[in-house]
């Protein structure tokens, strides 16, 4: 089992799984290794032909695909896989051309770092963000119910978007499909964006104008989402600054900063992040099961890996409710950390001491509309490999817990630079 654990440890416990596809270590569909514009030569071949088109033509080819991939997302519930591939390779194509023409600077485009709330992705890591299929694909359509649930009874509604990144691929595309089908008005929809990546909001300036949706924005503000000041209420705020595990992001300081910011009957999307424990086989979990799937989702978990699953049940839930419930508590380190829930570790496993504990969520972006583990990398079940049941670690180090099967655990939630859940025995 030991050996187990440090092949797992060495792997984050991922090799060859559903983990290991392209750029799901950041969270997100595509590896963010590469620099910009290091296409592949069929990307540098396609490139090239786009170069050959004049600017009316490539912002025409961009409103396309964003309305193609909007119309698809929002008028059919299920659409195969692999037209979806299409649609949002195409969007992110595009939105690429985009970036490309906004001319960052090596360094605005690469600055990645630690921020004293969470990890801040530079954009170059964040482009990809917009090829996310199942996440972008839950958001939009719990976004455009949000929003028409609004609209019936208001003549106009504000929106907030914070840690957008360079594309806003959560608003833009859904906005392009509103102004293109004539649906909604930038005299119903006014957006804030907001970013503390300066690549970030000089892409968007370059994106929105390409769009022709400048009327739509109310302000593209470089800040750091968890001081900003808005000098007004808004509708809707629309966060999603998360990784696998619910670990590294700000999504939680920056949500707890914003939302005393909604009005009175305003909504929060994800409506809610349900944060859940489970305790696993590595191999089973993260490898065996997907040897088979065509690609990840929750559809294509296998009966077999969840039926060997031992849920812990929800360890944290994040709502809006719960969030203007929240209270910190500041250790004498002067680290703030919030109550998460309790688990109690089943008795009566008999292979307890063979598995791991491994954290995902199952986010309900709005009226039932959601992302389910295994469909984004923000959703995708994270091993964590301090966590030991019924065995004693064999190198002793603080970070290691050990808890035994029958004991009760409580969970924190850590709010600093590396945010994330430490254990305690409850
Ligand atoms: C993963 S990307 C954006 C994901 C985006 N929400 C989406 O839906 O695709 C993360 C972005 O959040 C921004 N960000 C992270 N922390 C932030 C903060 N405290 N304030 C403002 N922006 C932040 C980063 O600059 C980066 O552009």
């Amino acid at each position: 089992m030991e050996m187990k654990r440090a092949e797992m440890r060495g792997n984050s416990g991922m090799k060859e799984s559903a983990a290991s596809q392209p750029g799901l270590a950041f969270g997100y569909a595509e590896p963010a290794l590469d620099p910009l514009l290091q296409y592949s030569v069929r990307q540098q071949l396609e490139a090239l032909t786009k170069e050959k088109l004049t600017d009316w033509q490539r912002r025409c080819l961009l409103r396309e695909s964003f309305t193609e991939t909007i119309t698809t997302v929002l008028q059919q519930e299920k659409t195969d896989h692999q037209t979806l591939t299409r649609l949002f390779e195409n969007m992110y194509q595009c939105a690429v051309q985009s970036m490309a023409l906004a001319g960052l600077s090596q360094e605005v485009l690469t600055r990645q770092y630690i921020g004293s709330t969470g990890l801040v992705m530079s954009p170059l890591n964040c482009r990809t963000t917009i090829q996310d299929i199942y996440r972008v694909k839950g958001f939009t359509r719990g976004i455009d119910q949000a929003i028409r649930a609004k609209l019936a009874h208001k003549e106009s509604i504000h929106i907030l978007y914070p840690a957008c990144g360079p594309f806003a691929p959560l608003m833009l595309p859904l906005l392009q499909y509103y102004q293109e089908k004539a649906v909604f008005s930038s005299e119903q929809i006014q957006l804030t964006l907001v970013d503390v990546q300066p690549g970030a909001i000089q892409t968007l300036h370059q994106l929105v104008s390409d769009l022709g949706l400048d009327a739509y924005v109310a302000q593209l503000a470089e800040a750091d989402a968890t001081a900003f000041q808005p000098e007004q209420s808004f509708d809707l705020l629309i966060l999603e600054a998360m990784q696998h595990g619910f670990t590294k992001e700000g999504q939680l300081s920056i949500a707890k900063h914003l939302v005393p910011f909604l009005s009175v009957d305003g909504s929060l999307i994800p409506a809610e992040i349900s944060v859940r424990g489970m305790l696993v086989h590595g191999e089973t979990e993260f490898n065996q099961q997907w040897q088979t799937a065509k690609y990840a989702h929750s559809d294509n978990i296998s009966e077999q890996a969840q039926a060997d699953r031992v849920e812990l049940g929800e360890i944290f839930k994040i709502t809006k409710s719960s969030l203007l419930g929240m209270a910190e508590i500041e250790l004498q380190s002067g680290v703030k950390v919030i109550r998460a829930n309790q688990v109690k570790i089943p008795s009566g496993v008999a292979d307890m001491k063979d598995r791991i504990l491994a954290i995902y969520a199952h986010i309900e972006t709005f009226a039932g509309e959601s992302v389910g583990p295994y469909d984004s990398g923000i959703t995708h079940p994270c091993p964590d490999m301090s966590f030991y049941v019924d065995m004693q670690p064999r190198v002793t180090s603080s970070q290691n817990f050990v808890v035994r099967s029958g004991e009760t655990v409580q969970f924190y939630y850590q709010l600093t630079g590396l945010p994330g859940f430490v254990a305690t025995k409850g």
